[in-house]
Formats: C-alpha cells, sequence, structure tokens
C-alpha cells in the first residue's frame, strides 16, 4: 500500500514506475482484465470544485475493478468540523482508498496517517501531484524524455502546480524557469529545499527564450478569490501569447492545466492552436491516474 501525497516525497524510481505504466494503460484502455481494484470501494473526499480531477478518477477507479463514492466534504461531518483523523478513522474501516482535494496539505497527510489507507493527493494549495505527472507524461508522449529540456511556467509561480513542477524537475533532470511578479515567486526556501536547476525571474523573455515547454495555469487558484483583483492587476503582463511564444523554440509546446481563462493567463489565440496538446493533457489524467491507482495498491 502506497500513498502519493506530495511529489516532493514521491521517489523517482516510482514516478518513473507509474509513468511507465500509464503508456500500458492508455494503449490498452480496451481491456477489461486488468483489475488491480477489484473488489474495494474508493472515496473521493472534495473540498473544493473539480471537473478532470474527479471525472478521471471516478472513470479510472471504475474501470480498475471498484466502486467509488463522491463525498463533498460539506455534505459529511467534516464540513461541520468532526476532526481529519476521526474522518479518517472511520473511512479507513469501510472503503479501500482515498482520493483528496483540499487545502491544508496537512490534512492530506493526517487523513493518510490515520486511515491506514492508500491515500492520493488530488489537489491542495501545495501541490498537484497527478497533474503534473500527466503533463510530464505527455510532454514524454508528443516530444520524448524531458531530462535537459528547458520548462518555462508563467504566472502564479507560487501557487500549487509550479510547486509541483518545481520538485518534478529535481526529481526528472530538466531545467525549470518560473516568471512571475516578485509577489508571486516561488517561496525561496521551496527551490533551496528541491534543489535542481530551477530559476525564479520576473523576465518572461529570460523564461521563454529557448524554452521547449511553455506552461500556464490560472491566477486565481481556488481559495484565492479574495485577492483577485490584486492578483489580476499585479499579473497582467504574465501571459502565453502568440508574442512570447515566438521566443520559444519553433517545436515548443503549449500546455495549460485547465480550466482556462482566456485573455488572463493565456490568450485566445494561443490557446486555440494549442488546444491538441492542452486536451491530450487533460485526458492523459484519467491513463495516469490509473497507473498512480494501481501502484498504490500493491505492496
Ligand atoms: N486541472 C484540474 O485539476 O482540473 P479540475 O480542477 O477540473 O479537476
Ligand atoms: N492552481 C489552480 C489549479 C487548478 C487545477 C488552483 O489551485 O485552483
Amino acid at each position: 500500500m502506497k500513498n502519493l501525497l506530495s511529489l516532493e516525497k514521491l521517489p523517482l524510481a516510482d514516478i518513473e514506475k507509474i509513468l511507465r505504466d500509464a503508456v500500458i494503460y492508455k494503449r490498452e484502455r480496451a481491456r477489461v482484465d486488468r483489475k488491480p481494484l477489484a473488489g474495494q470501494t474508493w472515496a473521493l473526499i472534495f473540498s473544493k470544485s473539480s471537473t478532470r480531477t474527479r471525472v478521471s478518477f471516478e472513470t479510472g477507479i471504475r474501470e480498475l475493478g471498484a466502486g467509488v463514492m463522491f463525498l463533498n466534504s460539506n455534505d459529511v461531518q467534516l464540513g461541520r468540523g468532526e476532526p481529519i483523523k476521526d474522518t479518517a478513522r472511520v473511512l479507513g474501516r469501510m472503503v479501500h482508498g482515498a482520493v483528496i482535494r483540499t487545502f491544508a496539505q496537512s490534512d492530506v497527510e493526517e487523513f493518510a496517517e490515520f486511515s491506514n489507507i492508500p491515500t492520493i493527493n488530488a489537489l491542495t494549495d501545495d501541490e498537484h501531484p497527478c497533474q503534473i505527472l500527466a503533463d510530464i507524461f505527455t510532454y514524454k508522449e508528443l516530444r520524448g524524455p524531458i531530462a535537459g529540456k528547458v520548462v518555462a511556467f508563467i504566472g502564479d509561480g507560487g501557487c500549487n502546480v509550479p510547486r509541483s513542477w518545481i520538485f518534478a524537475a529535481s526529481k526528472l533532470q530538466f531545467e525549470l524557469r518560473i516568471a512571475a511578479p516578485k509577489k508571486f515567486q516561488p517561496a525561496r526556501e521551496i527551490l533551496e529545499r528541491a534543489g535542481g536547476k530551477i530559476i525564479g525571474t520576473e523576465s518572461l523573455e529570460k523564461a521563454a527564450k529557448g524554452a521547449d515547454l511553455l506552461y500556464t495555469d490560472v491566477w486565481v487558484s481556488m481559495g484565492k478569490e479574495a485577492e483577485s483583483a490584486e492578483r489580476l492587476k499585479v499579473l497582467k503582463d504574465y501571459q502565453i501569447n502568440q508574442k512570447l511564444t515566438k521566443l520559444a523554440k519553433a517545436d515548443a509546446l503549449v500546455m495549460h492545466c485547465l480550466p482556462a481563462h482566456r485573455g488572463q493567463e493565456i490568450d485566445e489565440e494561443t490557446f486555440e492552436k494549442n488546444a491538441r496538446t492542452i486536451f491530450a493533457q487533460a485526458e492523459n489524467r484519467l491513463h495516469v491516474q490509473k497507473a498512480i491507482l494501481g501502484w498504490a495498491v500493491t505492496k
């Protein structure tokens, strides 16, 4: 039994295994005899909105042979203040695994500790590991190995998605450049903890020049809505657009974890020109998460 709580804590060998298995899950999706979750029941416990993560996990869990229940945290006693550790000890006696989307990273960690069932982080304020594993899978699928490549993240460099990219960069040995205004740079302490070849810069040009992959995420993450006006103002230049893509390599990919806000972190033209990649990225959440689920239930 294993947990996927963060990319920071996920060993390289496990990342490589998940990425390898995902190739097979994708290629052989129609095969009905691969059901490592047969006879199980899994719970999705979400305190934030979701389209891709919810649908891909619900579909993936069913395809791997298990039943699945979706629990909005407001509908269960968690929303009325029942402690995580009590919820975890109850669910741990009833279901075989949990996929959690919430605010504090410590809540997912506490759930894993007390439930004693495989627990998967489906996004916290700190990390979005399943997303970045699917993104790297997509890069490899379209362009080959990511080691030695240059990934430029443009936008809010302090949120969960770039943080998972930071921990992936040092493990998978690609260069990561994060272009963000000073206020939305990743914390120095995180960069130091990760090691590897990562730079934070306020210069869009410096980040995008010669990049193999341009990547962005929303300017206003879930839970940050009160800061919307300020974020839209401060981040207004940190957009992937046609001008910026010209600085990257001619065959550079443009990715977005979605949902996209056209006219903010990406312009309409660039989004639509790269829609094939972006929606392949979304589809790959399913295949990669099936690999994660299969990995999580093995000894
Ligand atoms: N990218 C992503 O996690 O999308 P959802 O918020 O729709 O799950
Ligand atoms: N940083 C975004 C990711 C959405 C998938 C958020 O947390 O809302």
